[in-house]
């Protein structure tokens, strides 16, 4: 069986906590795009574990681990993740491995990335993590960009100073730092040693884990709404997250994939700029963000919060032909005695989108449309069985299905791994 799970709103759905309940029943976790722009989470016991380019499914000894061609991938970011992944005492010894097709993020690419952003006027900001996630996909694209597998060669050195070069006309047209090439020389060099050995062809690993039939989960990083294609473009990463990029991003072909595994949280969220029509400025958005801890996993931003989006929910099944959705965080709604949803987009004129409009100017101005639907007012954190949730939760969920289709697999009432409810899958 041959999951890809992906992210059906702006991120940070569940999705480390997913992967990692999923992982028991997987022998491969592959991640098909993204970069340390990601953090995702995973709670076992007293200990929270938060992983940004290292698959969740490591947390698993034993369970091989890939970073895929489509990921674009920072060393030292990499290097100081597999550290502290072995200090909390999982092994990486033949388990791990990193395309050398995968493109490297450098130092410039996050110097770049920092000073795009400033540049930015007001309004048109992204919010960017400043990983260095876009300037890298830029140089990938624009057919500039360094592979993982370059750092093996010879030229290494000389690449890094042209690529220093090249670099530096843009930061100094954007009034940045420009950088010494030497330095930059000197700070990488030591570093391909210790990467080297995971550095293969992961492509061809794919194939063999597939031939023997291994089974494989794709884990989605971002999310639907933040995809370079489907997303709120221009406030959207610049990968695609969604279903389709766990193949052009791992090498592995449509025809291999089982199912597709929606992640979606009871209720939105987004960090960083752009568009949000549910989002909620007011004490129900506090009290989402105080109660779901609603701080970004990699830079610490408060979340914005807002009621759960059936719009986008119904878009991203479409997109990712969503079999089984793995809902998350029911229990951050316990205290809500009244729960919304939002079924479309009013326009001023009366029109009302209940697809999600290309064109984010068509946003502006609308209100969302909301049904109302009583809460629960009850504790559901401890649940163990779908059929003990108390009715209103229930018939939520329920209709949350009947507008956005797809099935319910996983229901998560909390961060814990055991807070997992299995349900159709
Ligand atoms: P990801 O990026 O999709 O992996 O998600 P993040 O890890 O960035 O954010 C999800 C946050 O919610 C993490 O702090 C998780 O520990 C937490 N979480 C996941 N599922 C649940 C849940 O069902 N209930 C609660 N209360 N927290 C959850
Ligand atoms: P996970 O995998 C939430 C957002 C940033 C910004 C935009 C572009 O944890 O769900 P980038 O640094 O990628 O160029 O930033 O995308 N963003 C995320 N938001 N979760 C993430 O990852 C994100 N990765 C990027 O906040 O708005
Ligand atoms: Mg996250």
């Amino acid at each position: 069986m041959n999951t890809v799970l992906v992210g059906a709103q702006w991120g940070d759905e569940g999705k480390g906590k997913v992967i990692d309940f999923l992982t028991e029943e997987a022998d491969v976790v592959v991640r098909f795009q993204g970069g340390s722009n990601a953090g995702h989470t995973v709670v076992v016991g007293d200990k929270k574990y938060v992983l940004h380019l290292v698959p969740s499914g490591v947390l698993h000894n034993g369970k091989h681990c890939v970073i895929g061609n489509g990921v674009v991938m920072d060393p030292f970011d990499l290097m100081r993740e597999l550290e502290q992944v072995e200090s909390w005492g999982f092994g990486l010894k033949d388990r791990f491995h990193i395309s050398e097709r995968a493109q490297m993020v450098m130092q410039w690419h996050r110097e770049l990335d920092r000073a795009e952003e400033a540049a930015r006027p007001e309004g048109a900001k992204i919010g960017t993590t400043g990983r260095g996630i876009g300037p890298a996909y830029a140089a990938k694209v624009g057919r500039y960009g360094m592979r993982v597998g370059d750092i093996l060669k010879p030229g290494f050195a000389d690449l890094v100073r042209a690529q220093v070069e090249s670099a530096n006309i843009k930061l100094k047209s954007l009034g940045a730092h420009e950088m010494d090439p030497e330095e930059m020389v000197k700070l990488y060099m030591p570093m391909v040693p210790s990467l080297m050995p995971y550095v293969t062809d992961t492509v061809q690993f794919m194939h063999e884990s597939l031939e023997a039939g291994k089974s494989v989960l794709f884990e989605g990083a971002q999310a639907t709404m933040l995809d370079i294609d489907f997303g709120t473009y221009p406030f959207v990463t610049s990968s695609n997250p969604t279903a389709g990029g766990a193949c052009t991003g791992s090498g592995v072909s449509p025809r291999s994939i089982d199912r597709v595994i929606g992640v979606i949280k009871l209720y939105t969220t987004r960090v960083g700029e752009g568009p949000f029509p549910t989002e909620l400025k007011d004490a129900d958005g506090e009290q989402l963000r105080v109660r779901g801890g609603e701080f970004g996993a990699t830079t610490g931003r408060p979340r914005r919060c807002g009621w759960f989006d059936a719009v986008v929910g119904r878009y991203a099944q479409r997109v990712n032909g969503v079999d089984f959705w793995a809902m998350t965080k029911l229990d951050v709604l316990d205290t809500f005695p009244v729960v919304k949803i939002c079924t479309g987009y009013r326009r001023k004129d009366g029109f009302v989108y209940s697809t999600f409009p290309a064109d984010l100017d068509a946003l502006a101005g609308c209100e969302p449309v909301y049904e109302e639907m009583p809460g629960w007012m009850c504790d559901t954190s401890s649940t163990t069985k779908f059929d003990d949730l108390p009715a209103n939760a229930k018939k939520y969920i329920a209709r949350i299905l009947e507008l956005i289709g797809g099935k319910l697999g996983v229901l998560s009432v909390g961060p814990k791994r055991e807070t997992t409810l299995r349900i159709n899958i």
